[in-house]
């Protein structure tokens, strides 16, 4: 959720922090802040707002300070409300710290506290860690920090600095990720690789309850027991240049264009001989034998690919499939065993409840397999077996290459699936994979409808309400249509199934009320239409998209997209791009920030 970096070296910290939040910054941007030992002191700047806000602010007050160690957080408010006294770092007495994740036990540990005659000057959770670990400070850090933690209940990463240890950082992760590297210009800390790429691409993940003392010339790691622990070194495959926006004005719209090429790195290394294959995954053929239901569980637009997911794989191999928010999944005592296959989709690898929802299936073994982008990541630690999507890193909140990856790894284990189960020919399914390897060209050629999604989106930046209907794979995908507008240009939105709308939900459509058709699906194909018919004859404005066979009669809508030609079961890799285009369009129109919009942060690691 909220980014941090710690960074100890032969470099300027202040700019080597704020450089670095300004990498974070996608994970929470409601205020930044920073702390560095200068003239063996620790001296803080935190302001409510964007990074570029501090940027200003240590450069009118601190430019002149010398300082080659400190610590920087970017907030994404959970406990206590947008302040600068409230933003990170947190000081308490001789420790200064900064937090990602949620203290839960916060209140008990302040009452403590405050038996003690000790108060916190802000609202929030992170600063009772702070006194807590202050509180049982005698000069030993490492003890301090392990008493300290130990009395906390909730995730946690933090980064910690002592005012009588100059030029030192102390770390210790639960729940919340860090990633950490030794270079030549000194040693980094942080919540994401992103925040590294530019020192190096060798990384490590600090493992749960490790703890790290980090200084220029050294990092060192000490287990649980205190024994010294040598890191397994981990190499980022991806550029520098894949975390920067590249020319465009917005990284949702780079990450858009970089659908074809995500999708290639992610389809092609499966295909052997036309068929999918996963051995270079290590995932074995006999993890799908003699299992009786599979449950996809997951958040947001990962989640709206597993409903996807769920209708291949029903479709092609007729193994039944649950899609479960994971949230909600955890709190309903779940009918899973040893015969049922978890799998989890997750761009960011960290979402404390997709987590969570590992553990669950754990207790009951289940079978766990993840569907993850980012390397090394929680979720990919804690699952039996991974299937990463390559999409390189996503940075703006609104997901977009990541979810057309997922999609498409779905497709594969649906067509892997299909073949075991042997419900589909081999020969179908070698048909159907030959089609399948060149979506990536499809998506490419779907890259071009920009103006003229441009031009539909203007009209649409006006409404108040805008519904998306379709049926099948249309409905599940008007699901991430809906999301991705209302998320980014905070419009109302709501996506129904096409033959839903009548039970109630047709009151809402009114003279002039948006209405984003999907009639890709030649079997729904004229249910569709009757439903169109029904919402423009109460004078709904409707944006229909259809594939390249439809017929469609001009009076029907107001603007018809016709995708590319495809078959049906591959046309949400094509309409998705339009939907993304239009909610991106629409945000540009009413002048909203595309890559960060409000009350949202990209990686969601509290429950
Ligand atoms: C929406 C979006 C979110 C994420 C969700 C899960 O555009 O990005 O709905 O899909 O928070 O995140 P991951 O995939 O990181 O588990």
């Amino acid at each position: 959720m909220c980014g941090i970096i710690g960074y100890v070296g032969t470099q300027d910290a202040k700019k080597a922090l704020v450089d670095g939040l300004q990498t974070l910054e996608y994970r929470g941007y409601d205020s930044a802040g920073i702390s560095f030992f200068t003239d063996n002191k620790i001296k803080t700047i935190k302001k409510v707002g964007k990074v570029s806000n501090l940027r200003e602010n240590v450069k009118a007050s601190a430019s002149d300070m010398e300082s080659h160690c400190g610590i920087g957080h970017t907030r994404w408010a959970t406990h206590g409300g947008v302040s600068d006294t409230n933003s990170h770092p947190h000081t308490a007495g001789k420790v200064t710290l900064i937090h990602n994740g949620i203290i839960e036990n916060y209140k008990e540990l302040q009452d403590e506290l405050a038996e003690k005659g000790v108060f916190p000057v802000s609202q929030t959770d992170s600063e009772i860690a702070a006194m807590v670990i202050n509180d049982l400070y005698d000069g030993n850090p490492e003890e301090a920090i392990r008493l300290g933690t130990a009395k906390l209940k909730g995730a946690y990463g933090f980064c910690i600095m002592f005012e009588d240890i100059p030029d030192t950082i102390y770390a210790i992760r639960s729940g919340s990720p860090l990633v950490a590297a030794h270079t030549e210009k000194g040693s980094l800390i942080a919540s994401d690789m992103v925040a590294l790429v530019s020192y190096t691409k060798q990384y490590f993940v600090l493992k749960e309850g490790h703890l790290a003392k980090i200084t220029k010339d050294e990092i060192i790691v000490k287990d649980e027991f205190g024994d010294i622990y040598g890191p397994t070194i981990h190499h980022i495959s991806w550029d520098v240049g894949a975390a920067k926006k590249g020319g465009y004005d917005y990284f949702m719209m780079k990450e858009i264009h970089e659908q074809p090429e995500s999708l290639r790195n992610t389809i092609k290394p499966r295909f052997i001989n036309g068929l999918p294959d996963f051995t270079d995954d290590g995932v074995p053929d006999s993890l799908f034998e003699g299992i009786d239901k599979i449950v996809i569980t997951a958040c947001g637009t990962a989640m709206h690919a597993g409903l996807i997911g769920k209708n291949m794989i029903e479709r092609l191999a007729r193994i039944p499939v649950t899609v479960e928010i994971a949230s909600e999944f955890r709190y309903q005592n779940p009918i899973i065993n040893e015969k049922t296959l978890i799998i989890t989709i997750s761009q960011s690898g960290e979402t404390a409840d997709t987590l969570a929802a590992i553990a669950l299936a754990k207790e009951h073994g289940c079978k766990t397999l993840s569907v993850v982008n980012v390397k090394q990541s929680s979720i990919a630690r804690e699952s039996d077996y991974v299937l990463y999507t390559h999409a390189g890193p996503e940075v703006a909140v609104a997901s977009t290459k990541a979810y057309s990856v997922q999609l498409s790894v779905m497709y594969l284990l649906a067509f892997k699936l299909a073949l075991i189960t042997g419900n589909v020919s081999e020969n179908k399914i070698r048909e159907y994979t030959a089609e399948f390897a060149d979506i990536a060209n499809k998506v490419e050629e779907t890259l071009s409808y920009d103006n003229q999604s441009e031009n539909i989106a203007k009209r649409l930046a006006k409404a108040e309400d805008i519904f998306f209907i379709g049926r099948g794979l249309d409905y599940m995908l008007s699901c991430e249509g809906s999301l991705k507008l209302k998320e980014i240009s905070y419009i109302h939105s709501e996506a129904y199934a096409a033959g839903e709308l009548k039970h109630g939900t047709i009151s809402l459509i009114t003279d002039n009320v948006p209405v984003i058709a999907l009639a890709t699906q030649p079997d729904v194909y004229a249910k569709v239409i009757s439903n169109v018919q029904e919402v423009r004859s109460r004078g709904a404005k409707v944006i229909l998209i259809t594939d390249s066979d439809a017929s469609v009669d001009a009076s029907l809508c107001d603007h018809q997209i016709v995708l590319p030609e495809t078959s049906p079961i591959f046309t949400p890799f094509l309409s998705v791009v339009i939907l993304q285009y239009l909610a991106y369009y629409v945000a540009v129109e009413k002048g909203l920030n595309v890559d960060q919009p409000r009350n949202l942060a990209k990686s969601v690691t509290v429950e």
